[in-house]
């Protein structure tokens, strides 16, 4: 399996508290600036896979939490870790490790070829 870094979005444009949203593939990564740090989680939920942040129904983010909330039942997420933090979920979310180059905020995504 080969990984390459993805440009994201310029860092400029993705201040603190903000998140942002790319296709690669099938799966929608979401990326957040919390304080200043960069993390990437799939938006998808682990409960049925269903969008949180890009569905057009608005998810609670909770920036100083660093929290995720499913607009569907309510399951909570750590946007560190993307580790579930209550019930109906059970399972982390996928996490994506992100740098920033060239004042480009990229992800690192695993490919299968
Ligand atoms: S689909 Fe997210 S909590 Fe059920």
């Amino acid at each position: 399996m080969k990984s390459d870094w993805i440009d994201v979005i310029a860092r400029k444009d993705l201040g603190p508290g903000q998140s942002h949203f790319i296709e690669v593939g099938n799966n929608t990564i979401a990326v957040f600036n919390l304080d200043g740090e960069y993390f990437a989680v799939e938006d998808a939920c682990s409960h049925d896979g269903s969008r949180m942040l890009s569905c057009g129904v608005e998810a609670r983010f909770i920036v100083h939490g660093a929290r995720i909330m499913c607009p569907r039942h309510g399951a909570e997420f750590c946007i560190r870790t993307g580790a579930a933090l209550s019930p109906p979920a059970r399972e982390a979310l996928a996490t994506y490790p992100v740098r920033v180059d060239n004042d480009q905020i990229q992800i690192q995504h695993q490919n299968k070829g």
